[in-house]
């Protein structure tokens, strides 16, 4: 299946910061690469993004509203995105799990409301150090996935997975190779059980992916592109990134 290399710029960038990375992408990216690319954008930035990216990547937000529309302050929904040209929304990072206290079942109607509107969610799952160390890793990304299972039902086969072990993320410490796989291999079987199209499903790694070890995680059979944070943020760490998912 063809990789997916998205970037997660989070809450970085400013106008002119944006617009020199998008020109570094976009003169390396003339030619559309093998892989598919998205950078997942501050929702200001999105108008800003859509209009000079290159035409080879697609636009992401970071967040979405489980709300159609209505007295919500604050939150942006699907259709909104919509209008500025977004193709994925991140929901139920880590980050968000963590400091907005988002449930997996509100992560999952975040999905589900991405979907209604022909966005693709990418939908973040991973355990933390001490769930790690408690050997409860399988138990949590489960339960995680099983939310979105449960409420999305045969739309599933719709969605980007992933995984990202929150004692990896922004840390410099990369699962290795081998680990990721062994949990992208169980989030795989997950799949297959609730859907017969489970094989259309991307699984990408995501934490501390960067030049130097995407190739090798990229490599796993069951690791089908990557969440990239920090590497996102230069150009040139992103397209060796990219480089390496062709
Ligand atoms: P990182 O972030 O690459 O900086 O670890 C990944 C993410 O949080 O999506």
């Amino acid at each position: 299946m063809k990789k997916l290399i998205a970037g997660n710029w989070k809450m970085n960038g400013n106008l002119s910061a944006n617009h020199a990375l998008l020109a570094a992408l976009a003169d390396a990216l003339r030619v559309k690469p093998a892989c598919d690319v998205a950078v997942c954008v501050p929702a200001p930035y999105l108008a800003q993004v859509q209009s000079l990216k290159a035409a080879s990547i697609d636009l992401g937000s970071q967040d979405v509203s489980a709300h159609p529309s209505g007295a919500y302050t604050g939150e942006v929904c699907a259709a909104m995105l919509k209008d500025f040209g977004v193709r994925y929304a991140i929901v139920g990072h880590s980050e968000r799990r963590q400091y907005h206290a988002e449930s997996d079942a509100l992560v999952a109607d975040k999905a589900k409301a991405a979907l209604a509107e022909g966005i693709t969610p990418i939908v973040c799952v991973g355990e933390t150090l001490a769930e790690r160390q408690a050997g409860r890793t399988e138990e949590v990304v489960k339960r995680q996935l099983a939310a979105v299972i449960h409420t999305n039902g045969h739309c599933i086969s719709e969605i980007v997975l992933a995984y990202e072990p929150v004692w990896a993320i922004g840390t410099g410490k990369t699962a290795s190779p081998e680990e990721a796989q062994s949990v992208h291999s169980v989030l795989r079987a997950q799949l297959k059980a609730a859907t017969d199209q489970s094989a259309r499903v991307k699984i990408l790694y995501g934490g501390s992916m960067n030049a130097a070890n995407a190739s090798s995680l990229l490599a796993q059979a069951d690791i089908d592109g990557g969440l990239i944070g920090g590497a996102s943020l230069k150009a040139a760490d992103f397209l060796s990134i990219i480089a390496a998912a062709q």
